[in-house]
C-alpha cells in the first residue's frame, strides 16, 4: 500500500515566523519538503507577540478554541492562520496573551527561563491537538519536537485514545537537544491532568520531578534525533543528560536522521543578502565578499590573511568557554577572527574586551543578525564550531556550501557531516579536533592555517569538495517517511508503504487513502 499522509507538525518555532536556533530552520523547511513529496502537512506554532499578525497573509480564525488545563480549568485561545512562504502549507498560530504576549520566546531579557514555561508549553501542546477538531483534520502522524511539545504523545495516549480525529494518529518525537528536557515540579501533573498513575519512572517521573521529554520518549510511537552520531551518543551517560537509560530502553524505536539545509535560502550563487554571487568554478565573488566582510567589521582589508568566522549561541554547548581559553593563543597567529552571537553575559564582555585589545585581528558583534550571518558564511575562509555536543548543527553545512572550511569537534552531527582532511590524499572538507581542550583547539586552528598558507593546492581541492557536498533535505525527508511508516505500524499494527511520489525509476502508483 502506498499513500500520502496527513501530518500535524507541532513546533515551538519555525522560520520565517520565529527562530532562536536550528529547530526554527528545520521546522520551517521540512514541512515544505514533505508537502512537495505529496503529503498533507499542517504546522502549528505559538503566536508569540513578536509575530506581526497585521501582515497581509495572516488571518484570524473566528471563534475561540477551548483548551482544558486540568486544575487551571479550560482556557480559551485565539487562532491565526497563514502559510509557509512559497508553499501552500497551512500554519496555525495559537494565541493566548497571558502566555505568549511578552518579549522573549523561552527566556526573559536576563536569559532566565520564564517561570511559567511549564504551563505555557503544556497549554500549547494541548491547544495544537484541540485544533484538529476545529479544522476537521485527522492526522495520520503527529510530529513533535523537543521538550516543548513532548507532552503531546502522552496526551494522545490518554485523553485522545478514543477521539474521533486523533485515536489513530501515530506520534513521532524528534529530539533536537537532549540538554533541555522540561523538568518541572510534580504539581504540573495536576495541570497535565493525564492522571497521577502516569507519574512513574517509565512515564513522566524523573528523580522526583515531571520530565516532559521523558514522558514523550516513553509515549511516542517512534523517536529520532537529528544525526546518527548523536543518536549513538545520547545512549551513553556522557551525552544522555540522565536519559541515556531511557534511550537505550527505547532503542528499537529510536533512529538518527541528519538534518538537511534549505538550499534556496543558503545558495552562494544567488543569496539575496549578498552583493556578489559565487560558485566552486568561479570564486572571485567570494574574494570580494571577504573584503566586504573585513571592511564591515572594521578589520584591515587584506586578501591574504585568513578569516575565521564564528556564528553561535554563546553557550557551553558550543564550546564557547574553550574558544575563550584558546583565543589569546589563536590571536598570536596571522589570522582575523569575526564573531557574531549572543548568550552568556560573561562571553559578551570577554570577547568584546578581547576585540577591543586586538582591533586589527578580531571583531565581535553581539546580537542576532541574519544578513551578517550570511556575509560571514560567505566571506570567511574558515568556520569555527568546536561544540561540546552537537545534535546536528547547521552552520557547518552552510559553511561547506559557501566554500568556508569548518573547524569542528568530532561530535554528533559535526562528525557526521564534515570530512576530516587527509593530507596524504588531499581529500576532506574540514578540520576536526577529537578531544575538546584549548590546546587541541589551538593545534587544529594552527593546522588549518598551515594548509591556508603552505598548501594552496590542498586548500583549493577542499573548497571544491566542500562546495559540491549535497546537504539537500530530500534524502532526509525520505527517511522521515520511513520513520512515519514505523510509527504507524506501532500504532495501528499494520504495514504501510508510504511514498506519495514514486521514487525515481519506479512506476507511479495510484494514490490510496
Ligand atoms: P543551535 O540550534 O544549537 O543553535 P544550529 O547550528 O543547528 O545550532 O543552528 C543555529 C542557527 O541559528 C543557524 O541557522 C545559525 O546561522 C543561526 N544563528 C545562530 N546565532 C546567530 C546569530 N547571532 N545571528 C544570526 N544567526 C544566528
Ligand atoms: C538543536 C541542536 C542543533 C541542531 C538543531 C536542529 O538546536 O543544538 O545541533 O542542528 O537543533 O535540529
Amino acid at each position: 500500500m502506498s499513500q500520502s499522509l496527513n501530518i500535524l507538525f507541532i513546533s515551538s518555532e519555525a522560520v520565517p515566523f520565529v527562530k532562536t536556533g536550528g529547530l526554527g530552520d528545520v521546522a520551517g523547511v521540512l514541512p515544505k519538503i514533505l508537502r512537495k513529496m505529496g503529503h498533507n502537512v499542517r504546522l502549528v506554532l505559538p503566536r508569540y507577540y513578536s509575530i506581526d499578525i497585521n501582515k497581509k497573509n495572516i488571518h484570524h480564525l473566528p471563534g475561540p478554541l477551548g483548551v482544558p488545563m486540568g486544575i487551571l480549568g479550560e482556557l480559551w485561545a485565539g487562532v491565526y492562520e497563514s502559510t509557509l512562504p512559497d508553499s501552500d502549507v497551512p500554519v496555525y498560530f495559537i494565541d493566548y496573551e497571558q502566555y505568549f504576549g511578552r518579549a522573549g520566546i523561552y527566556t526573559d531579557e536576563h536569559g532566565e527561563g520564564f517561570k511559567d514555561n511549564d504551563n505555557r508549553f503544556v497549554f500549547f501542546s494541548r491547544a495544537a491537538l484541540q485544533l484538529t477538531k476545529r479544522l476537521f483534520f485527522t492526522p495520520d502522524i503527529v510530529h513533535v519536537h523537543d521538550w516543548h511539545t513532548a507532552a503531546v504523545p502522552v496526551m494522545l495516549n490518554t485523553f485522545y485514545q478514543h477521539d474521533l480525529h486523533l485515536a489513530s494518529a501515530a506520534s513521532v518525537l524528534t529530539i533536537h537537544n537532549m540538554q533541555h528536557q522540561g523538568n518541572f515540579y510534580p504539581g504540573l501533573m495536576d495541570v497535565l491532568s493525564v492522571g497521577w498513575h502516569h507519574y512513574h519512572p517509565l512515564g513522566l517521573e524523573h528523580y522526583g520531578q515531571v520530565n516532559l521529554m521523558k514522558g514523550g520518549i516513553y509515549h511516542a510511537n517512534a523517536i529520532n534525533t537529528v544525526s546518527k552520531g548523536y543518536a549513538a551518543e545520547i545512549m551513553t551517560a556522557e551525552y544522555g543528560y540522565g536519559l541515556d537509560g531511557v534511550m537505550r530502553d527505547r532503542c528499537k524505536s529510536f533512529f538518527g536522521i541528519v538534518n538537511g539545509i534549505d538550499m534556496q535560502e543558503w545558495n552562494p550563487e544567488k543569496d539575496p543578502y549578498l552583493s556578489e554571487g559565487f560558485s566552486a568554478k568561479d570564486l572571485s565573488g567570494k574574494e570580494k565578499l571577504k573584503a566586504e566582510l573585513q571592511k564591515k567589521m572594521g578589520l584591515p582589508v587584506k586578501p591574504d590573511i585568513p578569516v575565521i568566522g564564528i556564528i553561535s549561541r554563546l553557550v557551553e554547548q558550543k564550546g564557547i568557554d574553550v574558544i575563550a581559553e584558546a583565543m589569546p593563543g589563536i590571536l598570536s597567529m596571522e589570522v582575523q577572527i569575526v564573531l557574531l552571537g549572543s548568550g552568556a553575559p560573561w562571553a559578551h564582555f570577554y570577547f568584546g574586551g578581547l576585540a577591543a585589545h586586538h582591533r586589527d585581528k578580531m571583531s565581535v558583534v553581539i546580537g542576532y543578525n541574519e544578513p551578517l550571518a550570511h556575509l560571514i558564511e560567505a566571506g570567511s575562509d574558515f568556520f569555527l564550531m568546536p561544540s561540546r555536543f552537537e545534535p546536528c548543527g547547521l552552520n557547518q553545512m552552510y559553511s561547506q556550501r559557501y566554500g568556508t572550511l569548518p573547524i569542528v569537534r568530532a561530535t554528533g552531527g559535526l562528525n557526521d557531516t564534515v570530512d576530516n582532511l587527509n593530507e596524504e590524499t588531499g581529500h576532506g572538507t574540514g578540520f576536526k579536533l577529537y578531544y575538546l581542550s584549548a590546546k587541541s583547539l589551538f593545534d587544529t586552528v594552527g593546522w588549518a592555517l598551515h594548509i591556508y598558507y603552505n598548501r594552496k593546492d590542498i586548500l583549493r581541492n577542499m573548497i571544491r569538495e566542500a562546495m559540491s557536498r549535497d546537504f539537500s533535505w530530500e534524502r532526509s525527508a525520505r527517511k522521515y517517511e520511513q520513520l512515519y511508516r514505523i510509527a504507524l505500524k506501532k500504532k495501528r499494527g499494520r504495514h504501510y508503504r508510504i511514498s506519495a511520489l514514486p521514487e525515481k525509476g519506479k512506476k507511479s502508483r495510484k494514490k490510496k487513502t
